[in-house]
């Protein structure tokens, strides 16, 4: 491993637990009640994920010199919001799957309605920590930081995408209509993380958060296109969720579009963009662009 790789490797690590350990401190405790619903909410959250929103802000927070206490929560925001949306995209009346992280779904392991309601409650709770904490210098940058999470996660963002992704099933989307398709239904949160990290720190010029934005559109494209890719060539024990699933379940997918070669080589090339658009960053995107790098190479 080269003194880069190492690097970077130690640091995803320091950051995972971080962001693991703020996880943990912002679930409701099991003593309070319903102890069983905050259970499934533990469940569903702990142990088991990349955690890649978290290391998107806290890499994005390296731009800006952002203090880590408060990337930590506002990456754990969108953590939350990323969960709640594994448990909703698991029930059985979207793709049904019954393995996530590993680990039975949190309808199996449970059952629907509690499902149904870790998610509600996962959602809640992610705009509560962007609330009840001093994140951004100014009261009205953290209001922005609300709204962007909103946006990301509602109708014209990963709910929104979702709609599409079912109503898409045994159709044959073009590339533009499936680049719409996951630019919300995962990229949108990915975009939000990767702001959020930056808007906790030093005010961003109008130019740099353009080219930060740009490079986490691109990456929560290719984010998604590798998902596509694993699902049709990685394993069930190495994703930790079956594989398979898009073919079987008739999903349009960038794999269904393109293929497998044409597919990685747009994940490349998305990764490529990305990096150009942190050319103008220097040295202060260089941890975004390792992230990159590790968000297109990764195997599960
Ligand atoms: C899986 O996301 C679902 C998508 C949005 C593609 P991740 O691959 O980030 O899942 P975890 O959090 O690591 O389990
Ligand atoms: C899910 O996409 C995106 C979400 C908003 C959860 P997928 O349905 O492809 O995610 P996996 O493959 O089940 O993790
Ligand atoms: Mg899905
Ligand atoms: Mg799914
Ligand atoms: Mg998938």
């Amino acid at each position: 491993m080269s003194l880069d790789a190492a690097d970077f490797d130690t640091w995803m690590r320091q950051h995972q637990a971080l962001a693991e350990q703020t996880l943990a401190k912002v679930l409701p405790a099991l003593e309070h009640a319903p102890a069983r619903l905050h259970e499934a909410m533990r469940y569903a959250v702990i142990g088991g994920g990349k955690r890649v929103r978290p290391l998107l802000a806290f890499a994005a927070a390296e731009v800006v010199e952002a203090p880590p206490e408060r990337v930590a929560l506002a990456g754990a925001a969108v953590e939350l919001i990323h969960a709640y949306s594994l448990v909703h995209d698991d029930l059985p009346c979207m793709d049904d799957d019954t393995l996530r992280r590993g680990k039975p779904t949190v309808h199996v392991q449970y059952d629907e309605a509690t499902a149904l309601l870790v998610g509600d409650a996962l959602q809640s709770l992610a705009f509560q920590l962007l609330a009840e904490h001093t994140l951004a210098e100014e009261p009205l940058r953290q209001l922005e930081m609300v709204r962007l999470l909103a946006q990301a996660a509602g109708s014209r963002g990963m709910a929104g995408g979702q709609a599409i992704d079912l109503a898409s099933i045994g159709h044959t989307l073009d590339v533009t209509e499936l680049e719409f398709m996951h630019i919300h239904k995962t990229g949108a949160l990915i975009r939000c993380a990767t702001l959020l990290g930056a808007l906790c720190g030093n005010p961003l010029g109008e130019a740099e958060r353009a080219h930060l934005d740009r490079f986490a559109k691109a990456i929560g494209l290719a984010f998604q296109v590798v998902d596509d890719l694993l699902d049709a060539e990685a394993s069930t024990a190495t994703l930790g969720k079956t594989a398979g699933k898009d073919a079987q379940a008739n999903k349009p997918t960038y794999v269904t579009a393109l293929g497998v070669r044409a597919a990685r080589q747009w994940a490349r090339e998305l990764r490529a963009q990305a990096d150009a658009a942190l050319a103008p960053l220097g040295a202060r995107g260089a941890r975004l662009g390792q992230l990159a790098d590790f968000i297109v190479k990764r195997e599960f």
